[in-house]
């Protein structure tokens, strides 16, 4: 194997130490998955943080899930303060000046999953049970020893603890004991202090550990170090980081990584926020060269060339297992480029290099071919530009032969043009990243063919960016790129495209002939759009991951289909992304708490839930109807109607007549029992005077002269009609029609009560006359149920109260004939 080594000069830009000031990312994805574990509705947010309350407020709504009251004054929490709060999930109380705990604070509040108590004032680590606590931040107090409370046995979800106090040295052997048996997969411990003393053993007490941030110096004892070390490798841990390990002015004696050449499990190692001086470096590096980590980084590290030719690290002569390297923020302490004197030949694993924050404006020559194995290089963050990255001075024979990934992001590249073809020298890339640049659009591009993936957001370029791309793209971002339109007709060019991000935009409208049949994953945040059609969502027909929220999205039917049909797992940032914008009165509402009736929006299935409804209903209407005899009911009261009304008509009229009788009523003699038990009876007991012409007849007149007689001097005449009557009587009465004509057209003279259904075909056919007035003629019908007969006699009574005997027959005839038209008669 080839020993020889290569120089390569890494040209660092700035000149003065550029202080990079860099969220702590692990901390930040932590507070994010708990309030992922945590929220559900935006209504369960209550952030009241910095408002100088001295005490948790009591007036909190009980669904609150995710309570932050950092930055305040409160001192001490109890249960009573928490007593409502039982869907609390997230609670964040730093920086608060928190003296105590009690025992119960949290015995309401059995959904807490995550409690970020660090930066207090705690003088003791609060004895507490929370049986769902999966995130426990204790960092930053005061406590002065870190035993750990009985009650921590009970944590059986509890996933990552952070303790740390700027007031315990030291770590003794059953601190840890009651969290043998919790299952707590990362562990931060300290508070970025020198150590004092750690009794070995201790930490090894957690089985469970697979990641390890061990925030502590241990400048002038080493040994303890190791120590830990030894510890570490007993708990098999797979990943650790040391942050704060040496500051500025720590002495460092002996060799204190050396144990990493004898830790197999090891495969991650981060050192973070330290000073770091070249000599140590070579020390450093030596032992990892020769343990199993295969991922290395360095998270802002200032950089202190402290021996005369900088960093050496000349002899290699075996491959190394690292595979990853991250330099992310370097702090130089000179005021000179940094020189590296190594050789690269032994990094034939490397396949993942970043380099970010260095402030570097010019890439060393040898690096584009002296990593061949390289598949990833990430140069976010500095200051580099087409002239630098490609320098003038260097020419190379392979430029990363196997590079497939590029980061560019956040440097100075101007010219996409350039970009385009220079890229072509890098035969296997397949994506790149420019965002964060000041790209402009100069002129046209030719994109290497194997490329698949172009990131240009951030760049302002506008709505012709489509024109510069190239159609093998699959995957394109263009965030927040100053597009105010799309159409189908430019995302047409791209007939690879899975992906597609244009968030961050001023995009109003989606294309509802969209179409982009490959597409799998969408960004349209934070846009303009006000709803999205669902033709244009039929037009991506293999998505599977959108993102839409953070729109004005006006709350009417056209959101409706969305809110109620559209598959949620779908998207991302449903529902918390997603609110009303407009009409004023739903703004700020919650879109998937947005319920307009489907049947206000919807046309076909307005007919198709109203059809079934009304049949029901009809269907429940009829039943009833039927039930209760309602055709029955009916015409008693159709009969009644057009009584009151006629009554009112004729009344006038009728006030200066009179009868001797209230009615004559006509029936066979097969009929006289009814009439003798039932209707006399009800109606002489009711007052009415009745001619029958059994009792009243005149014996010896013809029974027509006495039927005449009789039905001259009664007001009404009263059939009752039976089969027998029809097929007996009737004849009788044909006579008497024939001659009184006038009389038999003032209808509401004659009454008809039908004793017993009598179907037409019944009467014989040469009573038209009868058939007629059955047919026209409302008629009374005599019902076998109590209740009905009940109903019935008051019709009938009814009928005949607006007699009034004063007056002759025949001058009423008269004058009713008169008055009402004729009506033509079917005789
Ligand atoms: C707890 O809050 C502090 C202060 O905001 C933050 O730095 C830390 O990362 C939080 N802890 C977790 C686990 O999120
Ligand atoms: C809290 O108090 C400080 C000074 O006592 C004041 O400057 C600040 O505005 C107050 N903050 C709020 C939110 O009231
Ligand atoms: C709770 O009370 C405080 C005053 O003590 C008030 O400012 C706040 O608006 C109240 N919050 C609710 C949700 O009622
Ligand atoms: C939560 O509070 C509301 C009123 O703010 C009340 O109607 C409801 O019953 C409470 N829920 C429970 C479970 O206490
Ligand atoms: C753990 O919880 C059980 C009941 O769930 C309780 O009896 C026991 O005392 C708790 N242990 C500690 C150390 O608090
Ligand atoms: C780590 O553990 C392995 C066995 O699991 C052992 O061989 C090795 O010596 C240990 N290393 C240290 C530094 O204790
Ligand atoms: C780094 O070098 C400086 C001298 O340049 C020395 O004072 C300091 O102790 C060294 N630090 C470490 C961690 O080696
Ligand atoms: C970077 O590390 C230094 C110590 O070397 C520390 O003072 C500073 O706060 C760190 N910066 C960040 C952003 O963590
Ligand atoms: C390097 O990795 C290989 C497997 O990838 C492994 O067998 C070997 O033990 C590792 N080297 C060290 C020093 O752990
Ligand atoms: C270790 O590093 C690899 C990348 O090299 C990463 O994917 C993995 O998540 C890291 N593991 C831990 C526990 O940080
Ligand atoms: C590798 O180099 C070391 C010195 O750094 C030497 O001790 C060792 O014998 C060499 N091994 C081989 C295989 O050449
Ligand atoms: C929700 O919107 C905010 C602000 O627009 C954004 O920062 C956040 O990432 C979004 N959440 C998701 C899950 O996309």
């Amino acid at each position: 194997m080839s020993t020889q080594s290569t120089n390569v000069v890494l040209l660092i830009g700035t000149i003065v130490i550029i202080s990079l000031m860099k969220p702590d990312c692990t901390a930040v994805t932590e507070e994010y998955n708990g309030f992922k574990l945590c929220v559900t509705s935006r209504r369960g947010i209550k952030d009241l943080s910095h408002r100088n309350l001295t005490d948790v407020p009591s007036n909190l709504s009980n669904n609150t899930q995710y309570l932050d009251i950092s930055y305040n004054l409160i001192q001490s929490l109890n249960g009573a303060q928490f007593s409502r709060l039982f869907q609390l999930c997230f609670l964040k109380v730093t920086h608060c000046g928190l003296q105590e705990i009690s025992p119960t604070a949290f015995s309401h509040t059995p959904a807490l999953k995550f409690l970020n108590i660090s930066h207090n004032n705690l003088h003791v680590i609060p004895d507490i049970s929370v049986k769902q606590l999966e995130i426990l931040d204790l960092g930053n107090n005061l406590f002065t020893s870190y035993r750990i409370p009985e009650s921590f046995q009970n944590f059986s979800h509890l996933d990552l603890l952070s303790i740390g106090s700027t007031a315990a040295p030291s770590v003794s052997y059953s601190d840890f004991d009651p969290l043998m048996n919790v299952p707590v997969h990362h562990l931060v411990l300290g508070a970025g202090i020198p150590w004092k003393n750690y009794e070995s053993g201790s930490l090894a007490k957690m089985k469970s550990l697979q990641k390890v941030s061990i925030r502590a110096s241990f400048c002038g004892n080493f040994r303890m170090f190791e120590n830990v070390l030894v510890d570490l490798n007993v708990t098999k841990a797979k990943s650790l980081r040391f942050i704060a390990f040496f500051p500025d002015n720590c002495q460092v004696n002996g060799d204190p990584f050396e144990n990493l050449r004898t830790m197999p499990f090891i495969q991650n190692l981060t050192i973070e926020n330290t000073w770091i001086n070249s000599s140590f470096m070579e020390m450093f590096l030596k032992n990892v060269w020769l343990s199993s980590v295969y991922d290395l980084s360095f998270v802002n590290m200032t950089y202190n060339e402290d021996t005369p030719d900088g960093f050496q690290f000349h002899t290699l002569n075996h491959t190394i297992n690292v595979s990853s390297v991250t330099f992310n923020g370097i702090n130089h302490y000179q005021y000179k480029y940094p020189t590296f004197n190594m050789s690269f030949e032994a990094f034939s694993r490397l396949t993942y290099l970043k380099f970010s924050g260095t402030g570097m404006n010019i890439l060393p020559c040898r690096v584009m071919s002296a990593l061949p194995s390289l598949e990833t290089l990430d140069l976010s963050d500095n200051l580099l530009s087409e002239s630098g990255f490609w320098w003038i001075l260097c020419s190379h024979t392979s430029v990363f032969p196997k590079l497939r990934q590029l980061s560019l992001s956040k440097n100075r590249f101007r010219s996409l043009s350039i970009i385009s073809q220079k890229m072509n020298e890098m035969k296997t890339l397949e994506s790149l990243d420019l965002s964060f640049n000041s790209i402009s659009l100069d002129g046209d591009c030719s994109w290497p063919a194997g490329m698949k993936e172009l990131n240009l957001g951030n760049n302002n370029l506008g709505n012709s960016v489509f024109q510069y791309l190239s159609s093998n793209f699959e995957r394109i971002d263009l965030s927040k790129t100053g597009i105010t339109a799309i159409t189908q007709e430019a995302l047409s060019c791209f007939p690879k495209l899975t992906h597609l991000k244009l968030s961050s935009n001023s995009i109003r409208v989606i294309p509802a002939d969209l179409s982009l049949p490959t597409l799998l994953s969408l960004y349209i945040d934070q846009n303009a759009i006000t709803s999205i059609p669902r033709e244009a969502l039929g037009g991506v027909p293999k998505i599977q991951t959108l993102s839409a929220g953070s729109n004005p999205f006006v709350c009417s039917c056209d959101s409706h289909w969305f809110v109620a049909d559209f598959n949620k797992s779908l998207l991302l940032d449903w529902p918390l992304n997603y609110t009303c914008s407009t009409p004023p009165s739903f703004a700020g509402l919650q879109l998937s708490e947005f319920k307009t009736s489907e049947l206000s929006c919807e046309t076909g299935l307005q007919v198709a839930v109203a059809l079934p409804v009304i049949i029901v209903i009809s269907a429940a209407i009829g039943l009833v109807f039927y039930k209760y005899d309602g055709v029955w009911y009916t015409k008693m009261l159709w009969v009644w109607i057009r009584m009151k009304r006629r009554g009112k008509k004729c009344s006038n009229l009728m006030k200066n007549a009179s009868f001797s009788h209230h009615a004559f009523i006509s029936y066979s003699h097969q009929d006289s029992d009814w009439v003798d038990s039932q209707l006399l009876p009800s109606m002489e007991g009711a007052g009415f005077s009745l001619c029958t012409h059994e009792r009243d007849f005149v014996p010896g007149e013809w029974i027509i002269d006495n039927i005449i007689n009789c039905v001259e001097s009664s007001y009404k005449t009263l059939f009752v009609l039976s089969r027998h009557f029809v097929q007996s009587e009737w004849c009788n009465y044909e006579l008497f029609f024939a001659q009184h004509r006038a009389i038999s057209v003032q209808r509401d003279s004659l009454v008809f009560i039908l004793l017993e259904p009598i179907p037409a075909d019944c009467i014989p056919k040469k009573f038209l006359r009868l058939r007629s007035i059955l047919r026209q003629q409302t008629y009374l019908e005599w019902p076998n149920n109590e209740r009905k007969q009940q109903v019935f006699w008051r019709s009938l009574k009814s009928m005949l109260h607006m007699a009034d005997k004063s007056v002759a027959l025949k001058d009423v005839a008269l004058a009713i004939s008169d008055k009402v038209a004729l009506l033509t008669d079917d005789l």
